[in-house]
């Protein structure tokens, strides 16, 4: 067996592409406020940016949720009994090989789930961790966590990550339906652990997502570029300016792209013209922030029970370890 090649497979055909040329129509048809569907992000040069967005002096979330798991893996893994980890959006996965190495050291890893809409990522961390971790079986599947959960394997004692925060990039709607449908798909035995920023300063939250040198700027446009290449559009760059700012009474961040001047966009594939006014915003993404309180009822009301919240030192982000409710 030493010598075998590392068992990886990807399944990439997850339920079927979805329809973005409904989905951007159905967000710039929107009033009073336009929007973009944030999966957009993420293509290639998307996972890209948001991988040099962690590495911001700003970007706190990153840098907190890392010290969490740097310190905590091993009594996360030995609390949820998991012997496989299964993770949403996982992105380049980089904090994930905490738990991923704290899983090997206690001798119970079997295999990795990794679970992304952008292909790219998948293909990547699947090769990189089965070359750090031989023995490790990877199953990634190419898919929207909105629709296609039930592609992932099964499994009895699975670890569940949803990990970044994007747990929080979802409306308070869709967050609950998301909870309730990963509730469903687990056993009595799985866990999930989700990564949820918390309610802090607004000058700290803001600064995270207006980094000096650009990058979350960058990153914002780029949903234009996707827009274009996917359905043959026509936005100009140069003429929509990046907008992220604290909203308390929601409690969440709203990232925006602000029109320049008046203009017209077509966008074919969405069988689209669009007018903009100077100054109009098309809302991309929010990103919310959370209490302990709101943590244990959101979860709560999924049929989800907190086992144990871990905290970074500065009590800047929060990972909630749950079960099914008993
Ligand atoms: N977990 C990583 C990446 C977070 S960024 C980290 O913590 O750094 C969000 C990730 O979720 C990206 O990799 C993006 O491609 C993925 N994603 C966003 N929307 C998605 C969707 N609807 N379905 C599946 N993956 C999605
Ligand atoms: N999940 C990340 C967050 O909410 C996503 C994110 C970070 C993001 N920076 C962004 C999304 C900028 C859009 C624009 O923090």
């Amino acid at each position: 067996m030493s010598a075998a090649a590392p068992e990886i497979t990807i399944d990439r055909h997850a339920g079927g592409a979805a329809d973005m040329g409904e989905e951007v129509r159905e967000g710039l048809t929107r009033r009073p406020l336009k929007e973009l569907p944030p999966k957009l992000f993420y293509d290639a040069r998307g996972s890209e940016l948001f991988d040099q967005i962690t590495a911001q002096p700003e970007y706190y979330p990153a840098r907190a949720e890392r010290s969490i798991l740097n310190r905590c893996s091993p009594e996360i893994v030995a609390l949820s009994g998991a012997d496989e980890l299964v993770e949403l959006g996982s992105g380049v996965a980089s904090k994930t090989r905490a738990l991923l190495y704290a899983m090997a050291g206690a001798g119970v890893l079997d295999r990795y789930v990794p679970f992304d809409i952008d292909l790219s990522v998948v293909e990547a961390c699947a090769t990189e961790l089965t070359e750090v971790l031989p023995g490790m079986r990877v199953h990634g599947v190419v898919g929207d966590f909105g629709r296609d959960l039930d592609r992932l394997p099964d499994g009895d004692h699975r670890l569940i990550a949803f990990l970044g925060g994007t747990v929080g990039n979802l409306y308070p709607d869709e967050r609950a339906a998301f909870l309730a449908r990963v509730r469903e798909q687990m056993g009595p035995s799985d866990h999930l652990l989700v990564g949820m920023d918390l309610v802090k300063d607004r000058a700290l939250l803001e600064a995270a997502y207006n980094d000096a040198v650009g990058v979350t700027a960058a990153f914002n446009l780029n949903v234009l570029k996707a827009v274009n290449e996917g359905l043959g559009a026509d936005f100009d760059l140069d003429a929509y300016e990046h907008v992220a700012f604290f909203d308390p009474e929601a409690a969440r961040i709203e990232m925006r792209l602000r029109s320049l001047r008046d203009q017209n966009v077509s966008v074919p594939g969405a069988g689209l013209e669009v007018d903009l006014a100077e100054g109009e915003e098309i809302r991309t993404e929010i990103s919310s922030k959370f209490t302990q309180e709101r943590i244990e009822s959101e979860l709560g009301a999924a049929g989800l029970e907190l086992t144990r919240l871990f905290c970074d030192d500065e009590g800047l982000f929060s990972l909630a370890l749950a079960a099914p409710a008993s």
